[in-house]
């Protein structure tokens, strides 16, 4: 089986690779699990660098994953949580190179990100409520903090998506570039990162980030107490329901 994440050392930077171009990368538990991994082993380098694959950064969490947590009666899964805390408390800097669509978690694990590069084509989107969900990934706290409530409220509670150029201009993303230039950015941004003293940095974005990662962390596990009960709501499972069984 082709492996869904690809995590692979180059020097000093650490590159997690979503790998699942079929499905727009949407992530599934196993891929969740090694994406924390990765992370949480990051010590030995200097940053981490966050890529999809086929044009497709990320299509959010797998929703037949969500139908059959719904239908469990769990909450976000272990594995996902796992993730969410691994990027709240990564003491290594993170890049992402993000082309085209970044839905859900695709986007709100760039809240996390210290260096965000997209393509012209980039189009970022957090359907929860869409989906009769709430936020996750600490996004509530992190994404008005980031942009302002106005549009924050736009993209996470209207659910409408952001192009390109609005979120350079919103700060969610450094820089704007053609889609072929993403990853030598991104690997770009990096390789400076990494040049650094390691902790010269680590210390630094930890005076940057203030009451991290204790903060993030309380967030995230408010909105999963939430989203665990708008998880089992007739909505939701109805809007999965629609999704899994659309017809094209
Ligand atoms: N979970 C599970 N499967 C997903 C998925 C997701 N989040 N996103 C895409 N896929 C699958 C599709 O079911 C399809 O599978 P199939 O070929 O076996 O039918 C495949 O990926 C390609 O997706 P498709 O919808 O054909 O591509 P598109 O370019 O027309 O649209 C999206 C891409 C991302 C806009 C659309 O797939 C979508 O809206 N996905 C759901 C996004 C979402 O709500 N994520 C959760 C946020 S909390």
């Amino acid at each position: 089986m082709t492996e869904l994440v690809h995590v692979s050392d180059d020097g000093p930077i650490r590159t997690i690779r979503m790998n699942r171009p079929d499905k727009k990368n949407a992530l599934t538990l196993p891929m969740y699990v090694a994406m924390a991994e990765a992370i949480e082993t990051a010590d030995s380098v200097h940053c981490i660098l966050i890529v999809g694959s086929s044009g497709v950064f990320s299509a959010g969490n797998d929703l037949q994953d969500f139908r059959n947590a719904a239908r469990a009666g769990d909450g976000l899964a272990g594995p996902i949580l796992r993730f969410l805390y691994a990027l709240a408390r990564s003491e290594r800097p993170i890049v992402a190179a993000v082309e085209g669509l970044a839905v859900g978690v695709g986007t709100t694990m760039l809240l996390h990100c210290d260096y965000v590069v997209a393509s012209s084509d980039a189009r970022f989107s957090t359907p929860f409520v869409q989906l009769s969900l709430v936020p996750e990934a600490a996004s509530s706290l992190l994404m008005p903090r980031l942009m302002g409530h106005r549009r924050a409220f736009s993209l996470l509670v209207m659910g409408r998506a952001m192009d390109a150029q609005a979120a350079l201009a919103a700060g969610l993303v450094n820089a704007v570039v053609a889609a072929p230039e993403v990853l030598p950015e991104a690997i770009k941004a990096a390789r400076d990162i990494a040049a650094l003293a390691p902790e010269a940095v680590a210390a630094s974005r930890q005076l940057m980030r203030g009451g991290a990662p204790a903060e993030i962390i309380s967030r995230i596990d408010e909105e999963a107490a939430l989203f665990k009960t708008r998880l089992q709501s007739p909505e939701a499972r109805a809007a999965f329901e629609a999704f899994l069984q659309r017809k094209r």
